[in-house]
């Protein structure tokens, strides 16, 4: 199973601003590929959420664990952020072992492109607002250490 090496801080890749996609490659083989690899990754690892720039590509790109299985962003845009924010805590495969709490946005509304190169609008709350906030942060060289207002740093055993 293809894993793909995961690119921690202070790495300066994970401060770039991240480019758009060409529509046109999301169907080339190469693409599929990376998305596929960048799943399998997020998945082994137990993370929530994988963006591009993570494993060292400065793409807008992101896969997203949810409730309903595996999907992916292409060219997220956010449409509608609610006014009120709530705290909870985050971590990053980026930055391992470390958690805060972090204020986001309650609900949001964004548009992307899905793997067929097929726009969707999807609105989202809790759990799902809150990765998807911290992902789309990833591709504009924003951690979540940036935002949390405290950080506490947890030994990994084992
Ligand atoms: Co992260």
């Amino acid at each position: 199973m293809p894993i793909l090496k995961i690119i921690t801080r202070p790495n300066p890749i994970l401060r770039k601003k991240s480019v758009e996609i060409n529509l046109a490659e999301i169907k080339s083989r190469g693409f599929k590929k990376l998305v596929s690899d960048m799943a399998k990754t997020m998945l082994k690892t137990d993370g929530v959420g994988l963006a591009a720039p993570q494993i060292g590509k400065s793409i807008r790109l992101a896969v997203i664990n949810s409730k309903d299985g595996v999907f992916c962003l292409i060219n997220p845009k956010f449409i509608k952020k609610s006014w009120a924010r709530e705290l909870g805590q985050e971590g990053c495969l980026s930055i391992p072992g470390v958690f805060g709490q972090v204020k986001r946005h309650k609900k949001i509304s964004l548009t992307y492109y899905n793997q067929a190169g097929k726009k969707i609008k999807l609105a989202a709350d809790g759990m799902m607002a809150r990765v998807i906030q911290h992902e789309i942060d990833h591709l504009d060289g924003i951690l979540f250490i940036d935002k949390a207002v405290e950080v506490e740093k947890k030994e990994i055993y084992g």
